[in-house]
């Protein structure tokens, strides 16, 4: 199976598999400039926090290839980051790899060393990427037995990152040992990432995944078939606040209500210590066409209707069992 993105040098560009696409079409794209790459982040053909942070940094470091001719090469290079910073505000990995990019580059004041140390560091961050995700995946698989019932909500598995994800990687690694689990997967209105995504990569991974529409969740806690949430996040607080896809937070709430254990998946490069608590992560509004008309042959909504379309939700430390991280797992009151 192909990464769900990586660099490729020779031709200068990073590839990526166009997420927008999925599951109908397996389509890889070449991505070469600073405003593609941008762009691409932007309309989710490369979507899920690891993955943005390292289509970023493989960003930043192709823009600084593409300016060593440039008689202002920093302040080119400077320029392309911020297009970057500017594709989508919520993902922490986002911001922490253009921050390393940006620290290398100021650290080098040949041009030359400052595009050969940036490729290293672009490939230290994919590096990183499948050893923090596999982390995930040795830490989180023992809270998955045998026979139990798993919900999660939005995509974050392979698709999310470069391999293995991060809500999905215990899923994966305790499939690897023989553990059988049933997967429910939220279809995650509006944009589908669950039913279009999470869906196809573990029926394409043969794990057993039941698709149900997000406002079904409740009524199957109610009835005792959940055994466990897993999710990933965009960005958590230092006080364990986590944003994730929006519709999480209803997750959150159902499962506390019904006591099933939730757990968030996250590397550490997407704990933002300088957010104190969930309300100081910026949250992303998306287009109404999203909700109204996107998925529709016709309009599902009358044109002048106002819409309400946030991106993420913050779903406060106290309903969040344990964080499983690249570094172990975290328990409430979460002191990272
Ligand atoms: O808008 P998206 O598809 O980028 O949102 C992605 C999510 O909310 C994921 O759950 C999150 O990025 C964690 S991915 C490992």
């Amino acid at each position: 199976m192909k990464d769900t993105l990586w660099l490729d040098d020779a031709k200068s560009a990073l590839v990526i598999i166009d997420q927008t696409l999925l599951p109908n079409e397996e389509v890889f794209r070449s991505l070469t400039t600073t405003d593609q790459i941008a762009y691409a982040i932007k309309r989710l053909a490369v979507r899920g926090a690891p993955a943005i942070g390292v289509a970023a940094a493989c960003g930043a470091y192709l823009a600084a290839k593409n300016a060593l001719d440039s008689r202002d090469f920093y302040g080119q290079v400077r320029e392309e980051l911020a297009i970057l910073a500017a594709s989508r505000p919520t993902a922490r990995n986002l911001f922490w790899a253009l921050e390393r990019m940006d620290a290398v580059l100021k650290a080098h004041p040949v041009p030359a060393d400052a595009v050969a140390a940036m490729k290293a560091e672009a490939e230290s961050i994919i590096a990183e990427d499948i050893e923090s995700c596999t982390a995930i995946g040795e830490y989180g698989a023992p809270f998955f037995r045998d026979s139990m019932h798993v919900l999660t909500h939005c995509n974050a598995g392979r698709l999310a990152a470069v391999r293995y994800g991060t809500a999905l990687a215990p899923i994966y690694r305790a499939a690897e040992k023989g553990v059988k689990l049933k997967v429910y997967a939220d279809e995650t209105r509006p944009l589908l990432q669950g039913a279009r995504l999470t869906a196809y990569e573990l029926c394409s991974a043969g794990i057993d995944c039941t698709l149900l529409c997000d406002n079904m969740a409740a009524g199957l806690m109610a009835k005792g078939e959940i055994d466990a949430v897993i999710v990933g996040s965009d960005r958590v607080a230092a006080n364990g606040d986590a944003a994730n896809k929006t519709g999480t937070l209803s997750v959150a709430v159902a499962a506390k209500h019904f006591g099933i254990p939730f757990y968030v998946a996250v590397p550490f490069s997407t704990i933002d210590p300088s957010c104190a608590t969930g309300h100081d992560i910026t949250i992303e509004q998306r287009s109404p066409r999203e909700v109204t008309s996107m998925w529709y042959a016709k309009p599902m909504a009358p044109e002048n209707v106002k819409v309400y379309n946030p991106a993420f939700d913050v779903t406060p430390a106290e309903l969040i069992t344990a964080m499983i991280t690249d570094k172990g797992v975290f328990k409430p009151p979460f002191r990272f």
